[in-house]
Formats: structure tokens, C-alpha cells, sequence
């Protein structure tokens, strides 16, 4: 007899604790092992009174996310040319987007800046070769002729060695590869300011094909 009650009890039980709605899981034993609650790094509410209040109490300033190390910059207001003697431009991000004249003037590429350039140039040309058929010859194609096979259906992508696009300085295509340039996207998230200058490196020898 005991039997037929424990196995109806244990019936029952299984039966309602299924529900209609397929995004209820039902109730839970432990639930805080299966969904933690994540801090918001970006998203800090320090307001104890609030239902949200996500501060975490371990960190400095109760901050979510961890105090950056000293001597940390925000990424604007990295300085490629730092510590190189002779260049003027304080912050290449000082210079607003829409500069191209500006940067094209001003800006000088900090590895030619370094004495050891000539010796080196060949390894960075490499370099840069490497990164741009990575970031850029699916749109300027293999010879920065504006025909990679996205390029073609992109339309619109110039080609390196004719016209205007022959006489850009070294400091306008490390603008546009970092600021973009009407429909060419920013590509500042994705190479870092040196791997830039190198890429111009190996543009440059693509200007001067015949
Ligand atoms: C999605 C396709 C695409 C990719 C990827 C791309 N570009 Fe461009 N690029 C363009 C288009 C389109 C233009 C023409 C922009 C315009 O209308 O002024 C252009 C223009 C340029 C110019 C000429 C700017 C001027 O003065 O008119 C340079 C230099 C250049 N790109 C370099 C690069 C480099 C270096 C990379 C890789 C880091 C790259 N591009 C990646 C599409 C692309």
C-alpha cells in the first residue's frame, strides 16, 4: 500500500511540475549554479537602493570591471610618435577625421623616425605586405588595383597608382586606414597604429608601380 502512494505522490509531483510555456524551466534546485549573475563591466549601478545594484564590493572603488594598470591610455589618445625626437604632431588623434589635408602634411610615419630604418625596411615592407593582403586586397585587390573580389562588387575602390590616389602621403593613408575615407570603413579597431604605418609602407610601393 505504501508502495502505490509513494508512486502516486512521486507521479503527481513529476506531472505538475510541468508547465505550458517552453521558456519556464520550472522550479529549480540551486538555481544561482546555472545562472550567474554577471557585473556589467560597462554598466556599473553604485546605487545601493536600486533592484539592479551591480557594484562589486572586491574591486577597487567597488568598480566592475578592474582598475587599468598605470600608465594605461585611453586608446585615443595613444601617441605613435612618442619618444621620437623632431616630430611635431602631439596626438595623431588630436587631428579631426574629416583632415585628410592635414594629416597628409603633418604626419610622419614613426618607423621611418627610427635610425635603423634602412636596415630594417625590407622586413617591414614584408610586414605591412602581410597585413594588408589580411585587412585590405579582398576590397584593393592583390596590386592595389581596386579589384579584389569584394572590391568589384563594392565598386567604387580607387586604384592605388593612378590619379590622385598616387600622390597621398604616407600620414593620408595612415588616416584613412585609420578614420576610413567616405565608403571605406575605419580600420582602427582592428590594426594597431604600427601594423598601420607598415601596411602605408608596403601602399607606398603600390603607388609606385608603373
Ligand atoms: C570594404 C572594402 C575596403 C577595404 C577592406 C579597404 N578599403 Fe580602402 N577604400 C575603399 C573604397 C570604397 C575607397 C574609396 C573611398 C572614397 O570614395 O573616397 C577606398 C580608398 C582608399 C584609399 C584612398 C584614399 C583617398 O585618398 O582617396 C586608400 C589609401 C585606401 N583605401 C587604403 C586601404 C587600406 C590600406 C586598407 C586595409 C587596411 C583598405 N583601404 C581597406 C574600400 C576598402
Amino acid at each position: 500500500m505504501k508502495f502505490i502512494y509513494i508512486t502516486l505522490a512521486l507521479s503527481l509531483t513529476l506531472l505538475f511540475s510541468c508547465k505550458k510555456d517552453n521558456n519556464n524551466t520550472g522550479t529549480e534546485y540551486a538555481n544561482e549554479m546555472y545562472h550567474s549573475e554577471a557585473y556589467e563591466p560597462l554598466s556599473q549601478i553604485v546605487d545601493e537602493k536600486n533592484a539592479d545594484y551591480n557594484s562589486n564590493p572586491n574591486n577597487p572603488y567597488k568598480m566592475n570591471m578592474r582598475k587599468p594598470v598605470s600608465n594605461t591610455l585611453k586608446i585615443n589618445k595613444f601617441n605613435p610618435n612618442f619618444g621620437n625626437q623632431g616630430v611635431i604632431v602631439p596626438t595623431t588623434y588630436h587631428i579631426n577625421k574629416d583632415s585628410f589635408e592635414l594629416s597628409g602634411r603633418t604626419l610622419k610615419s614613426p618607423l621611418k623616425a627610427k635610425t635603423t630604418f634602412l636596415a630594417d625596411s625590407a622586413i617591414l615592407v614584408e610586414q605591412g605586405k602581410v597585413l594588408y593582403t589580411n585587412f585590405c586586397s579582398h576590397c584593393h585587390g592583390e596590386t592595389g588595383q581596386g579589384n579584389g573580389a569584394v572590391g568589384v562588387v563594392y565598386k567604387g575602390v580607387p586604384s592605388y597608382s593612378k590619379g590622385r590616389v598616387k600622390t597621398d602621403t604616407e600620414g593620408h593613408i595612415w588616416h584613412t586606414i585609420t578614420f576610413g575615407r567616405n565608403r571605406m570603413w575605419s580600420h582602427a579597431s582592428q590594426i594597431n597604429p604600427e601594423d598601420r604605418w607598415k601596411i602605408v609602407l608596403y601602399v607606398q610601393t603600390l603607388q609606385n608601380q608603373e
